[in-house]
């Protein structure tokens, strides 16, 4: 089991980004993170093109971007090549056809991941395991950083690690919102594989301690 931990620059001091994106790169953390909302899927506005190339463009390590949009297929292109993804996650909740669009993502190159909103049960997720490299798990209600985690995740993660495991896959599981050194423990020991962390990370007065304590 993957202990991947992927800081979201949602929560990083936009006036000095290049500078957060530097600080994580030198951190032992694994993946970077990318919050993109329209405003539409989530009452909330967030990054696009410009500011996600400068971020690829300064990174050194693999690029997680979760779109938290409508009509993502509109996209995917933009964001496996500009945007330079190496994991690309769409929401289960804003596709009709998400099959189609998680073949389009792979064809790139790209992984492909689907999110669930927090109301949405993971059994709707059956036919589609196969098709997918990750799936993200909101334990928050998505659109903005540093809010409390929901607990029903953990049960969550548990069934969805067991479903994945019934199938025989190998599909990286994620969790995000919420997450920290005080839940971290118990994220991984039901199946997680990858953290995000916002808050947790950019607000730590320690996060070098903080990343430990969580991969702990
Ligand atoms: C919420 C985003 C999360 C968020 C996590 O809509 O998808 O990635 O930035 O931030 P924290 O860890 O502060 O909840
Ligand atoms: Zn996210």
């Amino acid at each position: 089991m993957a202990k991947l931990i992927a800081p979201s620059l949602l929560s990083s001091d936009f006036g000095h980004l290049a500078d957060e994106v530097e600080g994580v790169n030198r951190s032992v953390a694994d993946w970077f993170h990318i919050d993109v909302m329209d405003g539409h899927f989530v009452p909330n506005l967030s990054m696009g093109f410009p500011v996600i190339k400068a971020i690829a463009k300064a990174a050194r390590k693999p690029l997680d971007i979760h779109l938290m949009i409508e009509r993502p297929d509109d996209y995917i292109e933009r964001f496996c090549t500009e945007a330079a993804a190496s994991v690309l996650t769409v929401h289960y909740e804003a596709c009709t056809h998400l099959h189609r669009t998680l073949q389009s993502i792979r064809q790139r190159g790209v992984k492909a991941g689907v999110a669930l909103n927090p109301h949405t049960p993971v059994s709707v997720l059956e036919e589609i395991l196969p098709y997918a490299d990750m799936v993200l798990l909101m334990s928050v209600n998505p659109g903005f950083g540093g809010q409390r985690f929901i607990p029903t995740t953990l049960r969550k993660t548990e069934k969805l690690k067991n479903e994945i495991l019934r199938q025989g896959l190998s599909v990286l599981i994620e969790i995000d919102g919420g997450v920290g050194p005080e839940n971290a423990g118990e994220l991984f020991a039901a199946g997680a594989d990858v953290l995000v962390c916002g808050n947790a990370y950019f607000s730590s007065e320690d996060r070098e301690e903080t990343l430990r304590l969580m991969k702990r």
